[in-house]
């Protein structure tokens, strides 16, 4: 049993952001990751190329902005870490739920981290073009010196090792430095950046002799796609992972949002800023492949490898070996990649940091200290070897077609069926936003998004328990897939078991007009 100290007050006053535009930035930070860059153009070309962006469409508006209001309304109402304001809302079971996010969060730490070290590697290595002729035997064999088959591996490889410690240091110090003078202020100078950078990138592209053909081949819809229901298994799941909802963090940052703010205004703006910049990202891939396809004189259609890890590490380089200028093209690609990971990475560090600062009582710097120190480690120890790739592989796709839509669907079904609080969530957005959220908000989150998201991870998980996954031995997806997915529950059951170090039940979220009016009328129909 869970107990709490009832008289000891929460340990210090909860930070917040400087304002409206601090969290904004922070949340399109968080949202324009890796996600954006490299898996968007790869999955929309694989699944129907124009077509692919009327699913993404429809997930987008029946689950990614309602599910991201969703998790705004309980941040902000309930002002805590994930298993903190998902307690407040639904009891221990809530919490459980809190620390099964944050679970998924710590899983994805791990490898996030090695995938930006990776580009802050690759950044370096566009000046000199450091690759050579074969981009793909540099990456496998001298960068990555990957092994011949999946397995556990206790080989550091040195070069992959020492940009990752980098990368924990930087995201570490930021995250000590807490929420307004660290992770404000590095959104506040990383995104723009970020956004200069990516648009030069984007807008050289279009110049490439090929362009107009790229473009073509990414937007040309192929519209039988439509039919396939894993093209929308893909685009929900795409959306989920891109706009950083349902593990914890848009509930964590809207926590630390001031009393009155726009929710509903705000979360349009970072709906449609995180689409669009994965479209923009679509364009600017989808040009630079079409110039590659000139210059080998094939198709883009016929060009292999465009997706995922071998889009970015292994076309990309060869496109920049091409071009002219391709150095500067390089660090365009390779410092977008870095900055738009840096940024989703503190996002997501902050979930977990947060949980633990609330729960067992610590600063901040004792927060990110901690817990880096863990993630650092493990990190590490798993990624920075010479089986990284097949572990990273294995650990994300099941970690997010299983754990993120798992948490996506129980948290809509604890909120609308299980507590039935949706009403009061509604209200609460409604009281604090300029744009009103009406009825069609509730049937989105208490029907459609569990009946569709529970239809596509039911057949997601079916397919890979028949199937596994890219022909890896059963042993290993059943140790690095379906292990990772059972050890989050395990760990959210142990972590709800331990005691919180202050009264965290004893919070009540202020009564809103929208509240009051709404209860007041419920007591006159009983
Ligand atoms: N939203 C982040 C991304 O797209 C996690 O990479």
């Amino acid at each position: 049993m869970s107990k709490t100290a009832p008289t000891q007050p929460s340990p210090r006053a909860r930070e917040q952001w400087s304002g409206q535009r601090g969290f904004i930035l922070a949340a399109i930070g968080s949202a324009v990751g890796l996600g954006n860059i490299w898996r968007f153009p790869g999955v929309a070309y694989e699944n129907g190329g124009g077509a692919f962006l009327v699913p993404y469409l429809v997930a987008l508006l029946t689950a990614g902005i309602p599910v991201l209001l969703l998790d705004y309304s309980i941040g902000h109402r309930f002002r805590g870490s994930a298993p903190a304001a998902l307690r407040r809302l639904a009891g221990r079971g809530g919490e459980t739920l809190g620390w099964f996010q944050v679970a998924i969060s710590f899983a994805i730490i791990l490898y996030y981290t090695v995938i930006i070290a990776w580009s802050a590697s690759y950044l370096v290595f566009s000046v000199t073009q450091a690759w050579g002729d074969d981009t793909q035997a540099f990456l496998y064999g001298e960068y990555l010196q990957l092994a011949d088959a999946p397995g556990v591996s206790a080989d550091v490889v040195p070069s992959v090792l020492i940009p990752l410690l980098l990368v924990w240091v930087v995201v570490l110090a930021i995250l000590a430095l807490g929420v307004q003078k660290g992770l404000e202020r590095a959104n506040l100078v990383f995104l723009p950046v970020l956004v200069v950078l990516f648009v030069t990138l984007v807008v050289r592209a279009l110049f490439l002799d090929g362009a107009v053909d790229g473009l073509n081949a990414f937007f040309t819809p192929d519209w039988s796609a439509l039919a396939d229901p894993g093209v929308w298994v893909s685009a929900y799941g795409q959306i989920f992972f891109s706009l950083s909802i349902a593990f914890g963090i848009m509930i964590t940052y809207s926590s630390y949002l001031r009393r009155r703010s726009n929710l509903t205004s705000t979360g349009l703006v970072v709906g449609f800023a995180n689409s669009s910049f994965e479209i923009l990202a679509g364009i600017g891939v989808f040009a630079a492949l079409g110039f590659m396809a000139a210059q080998s004189g094939t198709t883009v259609a016929e060009l292999e490898g465009i997706a995922g890890v071998s889009l970015a590490f292994i076309a990309f380089p060869q496109i920049i070996s091409m071009m002219p200028g391709g150095p500067i093209f390089g660090v365009l690609f390779f410092g977008s990649l870095t900055l738009a990971g840096l940024t989703s990475l503190l996002s997501i560090l902050q979930v977990v940091s947060a949980a633990f600062q609330e729960k067992f009582g610590l600063t901040a710097r004792q927060g990110a200290l901690r817990i880096g120190a863990v993630a650092a480690l493990l990190s590490v120890a798993l990624f920075s070897t010479r089986t990284a790739l097949y572990v990273l592989d294995t650990v994300d796709k099941y970690v997010n077609e299983v754990g993120v839509l798992t948490s996506a669907v129980l948290t809509a079904v604890v909120a609308t069926w299980v507590v039935r609080r949706l009403p009061e969530l509604q209200a609460h957005l409604n009281a604090v936003s300029s744009l009103r959220v009406g009825t069609w908000w509730r049937v989105l989150i208490g029907l459609v998004v569990p009946v569709v998201l529970g239809y596509i991870l039911v057949s997601g998980a079916v397919t890979l328990i028949q199937d596994g996954y890219e022909g890896y031995p059963r042993w290993f997806t059943n140790g690095f897939g379906w292990g990772v997915v059972v050890l989050l529950p395990i760990a959210a059951v142990a972590l709800t078991s331990l005691r919180w170090r202050h009264d965290v039940d004893g919070f009540t979220p202020d009564t809103l007009p929208g509240v009051a009016a709404r209860r007041s009328r419920t007591e006159a129909r009983r």
